[in-house]
């Protein structure tokens, strides 16, 4: 695995806060699914050692003895599996993956681990300085959306979004019980303009402007309940990083991050490198830290730094009301 864009993060992570816990989907799936025997949706397919995400504490499921797992703890566990969604639900694409409520219980294990390691004052201490990232969202409005879904004959798309806020909000404060007071959440990306989105319309290539919609509507729906969870308990801080804008901006200012094509994935075959996921017969871009996309649906390295740049130091249009730099100093 390239750890190019992890490591910085991590080293820089490292000193400010004593765990970084991270949960979410394949964006930042450092390697859990390569632990669920029947998933597809691995990441250790050479093709995607590119495909990374936020720090590299280690994945869940590769802690397997009792003294390995107490040691990793103490730095944090990454329990983010590719695919994963914010709701449960038989995804009949990825057939295994880590869904969020099964992510937060096992996280739920890892609390009990620590407060038995740490004593409990301790322990609390070492949970309130650290970070809870989350990166979630994007399957369940792309899931929705795909083409020949039937998805929308049982719920209308308002559902779906007001689901899956309620769904955080239990899962945040379900986090909060066990000790997290320190919250980076990611907003759903504008998934509309993913070369696999893209690819629904043939003749324009165009961004699927309904799925765009709804992760807005998400995301807007995302904020004010982490505004609200902040009135209700005080001593929660958090970052809510704006994916969609940020994903949008490399699309439409593409010459001022170096980038020349931001519809066609890298690592793909057909049409935008959309129609093949990126295996080991698929093709390879010559230039890879010239396209935004790096397959269907993930950004490349080169978007996925300029995405941590942003969350890590980036302005309150992009990150709000505080950026991760902010967050990890309180
Ligand atoms: C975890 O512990 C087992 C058994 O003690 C050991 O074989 C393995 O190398 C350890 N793994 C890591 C990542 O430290
Ligand atoms: C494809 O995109 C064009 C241009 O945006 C639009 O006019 C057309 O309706 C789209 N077709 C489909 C099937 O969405
Ligand atoms: C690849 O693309 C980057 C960004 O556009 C550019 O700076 C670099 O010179 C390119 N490399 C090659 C070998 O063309």
């Amino acid at each position: 695995m390239d750890l190019n864009v992890v490591e910085p993060f991590t080293r820089s992570m490292a000193k400010m806060v004593p765990a970084v816990f991270v949960f979410g989907d394949s964006l930042v799936d450092v390697g859990n699914n390569n632990y669920l025997t029947l998933s597809i949706a691995k990441a250790d397919f050479p093709h995607n050692a590119e495909k990374l995400g936020l720090p590299s504490s280690p994945p869940y499921l590769s802690l397997t003895s009792a003294s390995n797992k107490s040691n990793a703890f103490l730095g944090g566990v990454s329990f983010a599996s590719g695919g994963a969604r914010i709701l449960d639900g038989t995804d009949k694409i990825f057939r295994q993956t880590i869904p969020l409520s099964k992510q937060v219980e096992y996280y739920a294990t890892v609390y009990v681990n620590l407060i038995e390691q740490l004593g409990t004052i301790e322990a609390q201490k070492f949970f309130s300085k650290s970070l809870y990232a989350i990166v979630i969202g994007g399957n369940d409005i792309l899931g929705f959306f795909k083409a020949g879904s039937d998805a929308h004959l049982k719920n209308t798309p308002q559902e779906l979004v007001d689901s899956m806020t309620l769904m955080m909000t239990g899962y945040l404060k379900r986090l909060y019980n066990l000790g997290a007071r320190k919250f980076l959440v990611a907003g759903v990306p504008a998934v509309g303009c993913c070369p696999l989105q893209r690819n629904q319309n043939k003749t324009s290539g165009d961004c699927n402007e309904e799925s765009n919609y709804w992760s807005n509507k998400y995301n807007e729906g995302a904020k004010s309940m982490l505004q609200a969870m902040k009135t209700e308990f005080k001593d929660i801080n958090y970052a809510f990083s704006d994916s969609y804008n940020v994903l949008l901006n490399l699309i439409q200012n593409p010459a001022n991050y170096g980038f020349t094509e931001v519809k066609a994935a890298c690592c793909g075959l057909g049409n935008l490198n959309a129609e093949v996921p990126c295996i080991p017969i698929s093709q390879y871009c010559p230039n890879r830290t010239d396209h935004v996309f790096w397959d269907l649906f993930h950004p490349t390295e080169a978007s996925v730094k300029i995405f941590i740049d942003t969350i890590f130091d980036g302005s309150q249009q992009y990150v709000s009301p505080i950026n991760v730099r902010q967050l990890v100093a309180l």
